[in-house]
């Protein structure tokens, strides 16, 4: 008999889990804000609750997946989860999982914070993995539930954490499609196809770049490394110009590179202008 699992909104994402806790052998009980979303989880043998009271109260692990933190608190307030391990895989930041953490245990339950690093089609698939943390005994008592999932990956007792690295991912995430979007502007202003350009160039050149990160890391964890940095950072300074300038005269807005621009100049200013790209990264505290 697997696991009986609770979950607590059918979006695209909680659909997908939904799915594939049902797909697993779970018997799964799910509740929606909205009523009878998701039709095609009945004929899977989804067990419809018409409250987030009654959900709760047909298992042990309830996994809650909902658009924002204040939707999971009016959703979770109030009901009695007194021994049940709480799996909260809504997007949100460390303070916000921290503090459900505590409102969670108040009420005598064990809580996990996630991170969902896929899209809803990769749920139960092989490139999916979801961060966890807050309580050891949780992840202990579920990693063979929540494997079905998607790879689960524990970071650490402090409930904060989850979100601290999922936010890591996105902001890495969205600082690449930032930059490729720019490209693409930019090319697209004298008309060029977006398509065949990102097959031949635009794929092959972040793809070959990204190689470079875990020369970054190792710095940061290190120290620079001895000898010239191949592409220094004055240099680079000196040429991120030609990108706002170029941008400008095409009319493409530099409104996303500019800050990358001003860093790099502050980096000279302070002196690392002979290192590599990681000296930035000290740079980015608010303090420095
Ligand atoms: N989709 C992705 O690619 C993806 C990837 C990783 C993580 N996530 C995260 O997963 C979470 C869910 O995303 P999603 O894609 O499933 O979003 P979605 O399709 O927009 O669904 C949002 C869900 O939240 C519910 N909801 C919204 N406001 C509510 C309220 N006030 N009270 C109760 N329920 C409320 C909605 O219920 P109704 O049906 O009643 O509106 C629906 O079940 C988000 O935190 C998202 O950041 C999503």
């Amino acid at each position: 008999m697997k696991t009986p699992v609770t979950v607590l909104g059918l979006g695209a994402m909680g659909t997908a889990l939904a799915r594939t806790f049902l797909a697993a052998g779970h018997p799964t009980t799910v509740w929606n804000r909205t009523p009878g979303r998701s039709p095609e989880l009945d004929a899977l043998g989804a067990i419809r609750a018409t409250t987030p009271a009654e959900a709760v109260a047909t298992g042990p692990l309830v996994v809650v997946c909902l658009l924002v933190d204040a939707t999971v608190r009016s959703t979770l307030d109030g009901l009695d989860l007194s021994g049940k391990a709480v799996v909260n895989l809504t997007n949100g930041t460390p303070a916000q999982a921290r503090d459900t953490a505590g409102r969670v245990a108040a009420v005598g339950a064990e809580y996990l914070d996630g991170g969902i690093m896929a899209v809803p089609a990769m749920i139960g698939g092989p490139g999916a993995f979801i961060f966890y943390s807050g309580s050891p005994v949780a992840f202990e008592r579920h990693t063979a539930d929540l494997a079905v999932l998607g790879r689960p990956e524990y970071v650490g007792g402090d409930a904060g954490l989850a979100a601290l690295h999922d936010i890591a991912l996105l902001s890495a995430m969205y600082g690449m499609f930032g930059g490729a979007q720019h490209a693409l502007a930019l090319v697209g202003s004298e008309k060029i196809p977006a398509a065949p350009f990102t097959e031949a160039f635009l794929l092959p050149w972040l793809t070959a770049m990204l190689t470079a990160l875990p020369r970054i890391a190792k710095d940061l964890d290190e120290g620079p490394q001895s000898g010239p940095a191949g592409s220094n950072l004055a240099m680079q300074a000196a040429a991120y110009d030609n990108l706002i300038d170029a941008s400008v005269a095409q009319d493409i807005d530099p409104g996303l590179l500019s800050p990358m621009g001003e860093l790099l100049r502050r980096a000279v200013a302070a002196g690392h202008g002979t290192e590599d790209l990681a000296a930035l990264v000290p740079l980015l505290r608010r303090s420095a």
